[in-house]
């Protein structure tokens, strides 16, 4: 839902008056002194310096000047529940035959708590600004790093962040990422226990505006880390990606598939072997995979992880400063981008790239991550399959992750194990391989964009040649 930070018309509403016709009594004798008592101030005002004067009442209006339009309407709080009545059908066209988008109408829902209950929740403790601490031995290495690859996380989960800063950071050090954590204000009790970590390991971003919340964290985080971003960050990044903790990203391949290829690399005029910067080749660009909520009736990458151009990282908070979005995080982006009328390139991973790891699909017998003989890499379910894995999803359980870390080297996955000669009995649940969430992107979802790329939802433009199977064609 927008929340209109409309004070002047809050105000208003205090003080508007019934016009329902009264008995005259008191009331009237009342409201009568109180005008003698106004006009005897005017007058004061127009004898006397020393008072100051009452602006606006005492204000001639200019001869043929309009009276000031009554204030509109307030827009009725929106109903609580999906809108049944939200059909792109009916959107108005414009000059370039493409529908005019407008978000629904609606209260959105955050992890099962309304937008409208969660924003009236107070902090639990005060938010005074973090100390910055610097790492203690910052390691010097001046390679240009382009790409951003921030873990948003609670800033109590420290067990979390130590499992990654072990794997896949630590794997993938060699690739030109820049690696943070992403973390709201601690609170007092827990500021030294940071500040510690920060003066180890140099790797936090601490938001200190905000509170260490769920709702927080599912909101407004992602949006505020892109406004630290571009008021506060001594790098500008050409990619930033944003992660979930539970997500296992084999940024090697990320790095060479997804980023590399959009970036162009300037070298050093003695020695073409060293890279002296990094400049994207594309504009307004997402890459993830791309999810649609019915709910909601948005279509967005999926949070997990996806991937910004920086253009977008500047756009978001200024959009967030005029429609106050609050929904949830991946929502948002879609609403703000609707609102701003801001398409963006949406370069798709597929469900084999990246996936929710589901533990049921994996080998019977077995105590590894790969997929069991059989397996649907088309469905966003499935264990791991094959070398094009980027990123695995929903590795809440630590075993799991470990499990996961074991099938990595620093040149990213290992081969796939060869199936068992026999496999052994399966007594577990069978997995069920559930249809990517994209699939249910209603038809009048799709327009033809003008460039004669898929346009979906009125901003997210498919790559040239992607059809609404998410395929290239001739794939
Ligand atoms: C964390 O350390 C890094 C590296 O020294 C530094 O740039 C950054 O400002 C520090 N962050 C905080 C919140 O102290
Ligand atoms: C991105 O947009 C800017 C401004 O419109 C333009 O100057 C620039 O050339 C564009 N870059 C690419 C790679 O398309």
């Amino acid at each position: 839902m927008a929340i209109n930070r409309s004070w002047a018309a809050d105000g208003l509403r205090g003080l508007s008056f019934s016009n329902r016709p009264r008995p005259v009594p008191t009331r009237f004798w009342i409201i009568s002194l109180a005008s003698i008592f106004i006009v005897a101030l005017l007058f004061v005002g127009h004898t006397s310096d020393s008072l100051p004067s009452i602006p606006y009442l005492n204000k001639q209006p200019e001869q043929g000047q309009q009276q000031p339009p009554p204030p509109p309407p307030l827009p009725k709080p929106p109903k609580k529940g999906s809108p049944d009545d939200y059909d792109p059908e009916n959107f108005e066209v414009g000059e370039d035959g493409l529908k005019i988008w407008e978000p629904p109408n609606m209260d959105a829902l955050v992890h099962g708590v309304h937008a409208s209950d969660g924003i009236k929740r107070k902090p639990t403790y005060p938010l005074d600004p973090f100390p910055q601490t610097p790492m203690t031995s910052p390691l010097e290495d001046n390679r240009p790093r382009p790409w951003l690859g921030a873990v948003i996380c609670s800033a109590w989960d420290i067990k979390r962040r130590m499992l990654i800063r072990y794997t896949w950071m630590k794997l993938f050090k060699d690739v030109p990422m820049d690696q943070r954590f992403v973390i709201s204000n601690p609170g007092p009790d827990w500021r030294a226990v940071i500040q510690q970590e920060n003066a180890t390991f140099g790797d936090m971003i601490v938001l200190d505006h905000l509170q260490e919340d769920d709702f927080t964290a599912n909101t407004v985080k992602t949006v505020e880390f892109y406004r630290w971003l571009s008021e506060k960050s001594p790098v500008k990044y050409e990619f930033v990606s944003k992660m979930d903790t539970d997500l296992w990203v084999n940024a090697r391949a990320y790095w060479d598939r997804q980023i590399l290829p959009r970036l162009d690399v300037a070298t050093s005029p003695d020695n073409k072997e060293t890279v002296t910067g990094y400049k994207a080749n594309v504009n307004y660009t997402t890459i993830g995979q791309f999810y649609y909520d019915s709910y909601h009736h948005t279509a967005f990458p999926h949070g997990a992880i996806y991937t910004v151009t920086w253009d977008i990282v500047t756009l978001l908070p200024k959009l967030q400063d005029r429609f106050h979005i609050i929904a949830g995080e991946d929502v948002t982006m879609a609403w703000l981008l609707m609102k701003g009328q801001q398409k963006v390139t949406m370069a798709i991973l597929t469900q084999e790239e990246k996936f929710e790891f589901d533990h049921k699909d994996t080998r019977p017998g077995e105590k590894t991550p790969w997929a069991r003989k059989g397996t649907d890499v088309t469905s966003s379910w499935h264990a791991m399959y094959g070398s094009e894995i980027l990123a695995i999803h929903q590795l809440k359980n630590d075993d799991d992750w470990l499990m996961v870390a074991e099938c990595f080297d620093e040149r990213g996955i290992k081969e796939m194990p060869p199936y068992p000669e026999k496999e052994p009995e399966d007594k577990g649940e069978k997995p069920g391989y559930p249809r990517p969430f994209w699939t249910q992107i209603p038809n009048d979802f799709w327009e033809t964009d003008v460039d004669g790329t898929l346009l979906c939802n009125g901003i997210w433009k498919l790559e040239p040649g992607v059809g609404r199977d998410m395929k290239r064609k001739g794939e």
